[in-house]
């Protein structure tokens, strides 16, 4: 025993369940293609689902920017940092997603794990879907109050626990993904607003796999909706890096003032504003890509669905393909692999026990050879198995 012993006793531990994680280096190419360890293939992994991050206006604003504004930003929000391409940037967003104002942050994650303290107080009863992304099930963590998770969009069920806990709590906040990370399926924005509003809940969206994709002006399902916090991310489709809320301006106001996660952190590069910018730009007219997006990914569905794989509830870009045992879906992934298909395998505790699968993300750059491609080789798989 040593100090290191826990260390060595967890990897250990999660080597022997086949659940230990390692990195790959990726070469990033054009047209929904990488290099892996040298040999190209199709990138199936990627949520760069427009294509957005190697768009040539993107590079170039990120570039105009750094020139314009330096390589930092020099400071937090609060004290120097808020250099005015903020400003404009959170108007537009403001006005894109149908809100009295927006604030950016630096991450997805850092925004979902210091918003849902900021709102929070000992009183306070957070219902969670239970299918949220960690970095909302941190935020819960770190907020110390109670958490009732509810069975995932089950609209009964988060009724029930409204219904009941009306006396015991002086403030409750209803957290949901809009498109699930993990399994591709939707919350009913709309039935979920109408719930807020019986049962005087605030209502927090987090839009990182819908921005960009669905909704008015490509901003997500709670696009000028009566939501109250949406949290959408510009990682994904958006191609860049960072995140925003959009709220009324008072929420806004209360942020700035009560969010650790936005205050006591450096501002984004200027060069990232930038290229958010350009993305926000094209966003809104790019129903074309946002087209293609859902036919490449109906016709994968149907494809698997046809084979008799299990797609869950996927309605979207993000197709699960659950294989359940975690050793049988490293031994798919490693074998799309060799045959020049990058798709990784996503295992608990990222997933449920019992449902390790082959996370598919679809982008609107993949052509249909690539998704020919994919068909064939599961084809292929359940021959050889
Ligand atoms: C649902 C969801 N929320 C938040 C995040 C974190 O966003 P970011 O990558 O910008 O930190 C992710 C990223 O994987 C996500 O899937």
């Amino acid at each position: 025993m040593n100090k290191y012993s826990f260390i060595s006793d967890a990897l250990e531990e999660r080597k022997n369940r086949h659940l230990l994680r390692s990195l790959k280096s990726v070469v990033p190419l054009t047209g929904g293609e990488v290099e892996v360890n040298g040999r190209r293939m199709v990138n199936f992994c990627s949520n760069d689902y427009l294509g957005l991050s190697t768009h040539p206006l993107l590079k170039q604003r990120m570039i105009e920017y750094t020139e314009s504004y330096g390589a930092g930003s020099t400071a937090s929000r609060l004290v120097c940092g808020n250099l005015n391409c903020f400003d404009e940037l959170e108007a537009r967003l403001a006005k894109l997603t149908g809100q009295e104002g927006a604030i950016v942050f630096n991450s997805g994650f850092q925004a979902n794990v210091s918003l849902l303290p900021a709102i929070t107080d000992p009183n306070t009863l957070i219902l969670s879907d239970l299918l949220n992304h960690n970095s909302i099930i941190q935020g819960s963590k770190l907020s110390r109050c109670h958490v009732a998770p509810f069975q995932h969009n089950d609209l009964d069920h988060l009724e029930g626990i409204l219904k009941k806990s009306a006396a015991n709590y002086s403030r409750r906040i209803i957290v949901t993904e809009s498109i699930f990370s993990m399994d591709g399926d939707m919350a009913d924005i709309d039935s979920l607003i109408t719930l807020s509003q019986r049962y005087d809940a605030l209502l927090v969206v987090d839009e990182a796999h819908a921005t960009g994709v669905m909704g008015k002006n490509g901003m997500g399902l709670s696009s000028n909706k009566d939501v109250d916090m949406v949290m959408g991310t510009f990682s994904k489709a958006v191609g860049a890096f960072g995140a925003y809320v959009s709220s009324n301006s008072m929420m806004r106001d209360y942020i700035i003032n009560f969010c650790n996660g936005f205050i006591y952190t450096t501002a984004l590069p200027p060069g990232v504003i930038g290229a958010i910018d350009a993305a926000i730009e094209l966003i809104p007219q790019m129903d074309k890509e946002r087209e293609k997006l859902m036919a490449n990914s109906a016709r994968l569905r149907k494809g698997l669905a046809e084979m008799g794989y299990n797609t869950g509830k996927s309605a979207t870009h993000i197709i699960p393909v659950i294989i359940g045992d975690e050793e049988e879906a490293l031994r798919l992934s490693a074998w799309l692999l060799e045959n020049s298909v990058l798709a990784t395998t996503f295992r608990p505790p990222t997933v449920p026990e019992g449902q390790s699968r082959i996370r598919i993300a679809i982008t609107a750059a993949h052509n249909d050879g690539h998704v020919d491609l994919l068909l064939a080789l599961f084809k292929r798989w359940q021959e050889i198995n």
